[in-house]
């Protein structure tokens, strides 16, 4: 194991800035800044409801998830075609590559969009151009996950499934996104045999408003390989046995937990138990436009409620290459930069 040395409080936030990093739960719709926002509303002459960029950010106050999934739908109106697509992408690649992400599974759904008249096949070319761009551009890896919005039927996301088939080789997994409570995740069994049988990687939000529960028939019916949030693990000691054990990685969002009121301050946030309980859990910025802070500011912020340390952040690094989908020798080779990272910080 990687011997972490001791760093004094006021360097860590350098350190957590300047760690090599994956992120692995972010949805790209949630990336679009207001000031793209409104530049795309004006390109594609699409009305906005608010004055401007600072009466927009003003409205971004959420009582729960439901709430928050009502104004991000309304943002994803001005996205209208595939170099908007592009653009959104791009504008979050950069911003990532200067939090030292090297790698990002990116989460985008195409149900909001082909709900809008779009086709599946814009949505996918524009994003997928932009990861191509951003390797050659910042040298980050990203990939793209689909997430089914479980607030729809299955018959739906099967639908979705099939329509995203043509672009099959520009996709790495599936996912589950949108209203949790009341739409477990067994609702959807059917839709992710059929992906898991394509070879796609699978994941699910579960456990971030829902119970238990959730995360159990997410593992058991889904067969997913990490869970989206999970915080709701804790509930349940035969729970955490199993993640543990099995190794489940967690993919957890710390400014948006707080900012949806899944957990009422940073200080009550229960990322360093799952550490301690042995989870791989890992921490990303989900709707980093929306939620107040990309990745280094999930890192620093919770860093400093919870007052972790340079080994926690050894080992969320070390998780977020662990839990990604990424192949043995480009995650060998991220691990040593990583290492190199933290032998040469003084
Ligand atoms: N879609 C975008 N952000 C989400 C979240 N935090 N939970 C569920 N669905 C989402
Ligand atoms: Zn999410």
């Amino acid at each position: 194991m990687f011997k972490v040395k001791p760093v004094a409080a006021d360097r860590l936030p350098e350190l957590l800035r300047l760690m090599p990093k994956a992120e692995l739960h972010m949805h790209v719709e949630g990336s679009l800044e207001p000031e793209l926002m409104f530049a795309l509303a004006q390109r594609n002459g699409v009305a906005m409801a608010y004055r401007d960029v600072e009466a927009l950010r003003g409205a971004y106050v959420f009582d729960d998830l439901q709430s928050f999934l009502d104004i991000y739908h309304a943002g994803t109106l001005v996205l209208r075609t595939e170099q908007d697509f592009y653009d959104m992408a791009h504008a979050y690649l950069a911003r990532a590559a200067a939090d030292n992400v090297v790698h990002a599974e990116i989460f985008f759904d195409t149900q909001t969009h082909t709900g809008h008249g779009l086709s599946t096949d814009l949505v996918i070319k524009g994003l997928h151009r932009a990861c191509v761009a951003a390797q050659a551009e910042f040298g980050i890896s990203a990939a793209l996950i689909l997430c089914f919005l479980r607030h729809l039927s299955e018959h739906e996301a099967l639908e979705c499934l099939e329509q995203a088939l043509p672009q099959r080789d520009k996709l790495l997994g599936v996912g589950l996104a949108s209203s949790e409570v009341g739409h477990p995740p067994e609702k959807f069994a059917r839709v992710f045999a059929r992906a898991r049988a394509l070879g796609f990687r699978l994941v699910a939000h579960a456990g971030e408003e829902g119970p238990p529960a959730y995360i159990w028939s997410a593992l058991d019916v889904l067969k997913v390989e990490r869970i989206d949030h999970g915080v709701r693990a804790l509930r349940d000691p035969a729970l955490m046995a199993r993640l543990a054990r099995d190794r489940i990685p967690l993919t957890v969002c710390p400014l948006s937990n707080l900012k949806l009121r899944v957990c009422p301050t940073l200080a009550q946030h229960n990322l360093g138990h799952l550490l301690d309980a042995g989870i791989v859990a890992t921490v990303n910025s989900d709707d980093p436009a929306y939620f107040g802070g990309y990745i280094n500011q999930n890192f620093t912020q919770t860093f400093a409620a919870l007052d972790l340390s340079a080994q926690h952040a050894y080992q969320l690094a070390y998780n977020s290459f662990a839990a990604s989908f990424i192949d043995e020798t480009l995650k060998r080779r991220y691990i040593e930069r990583l290492n190199a990272t933290f032998e040469n910080f003084n």
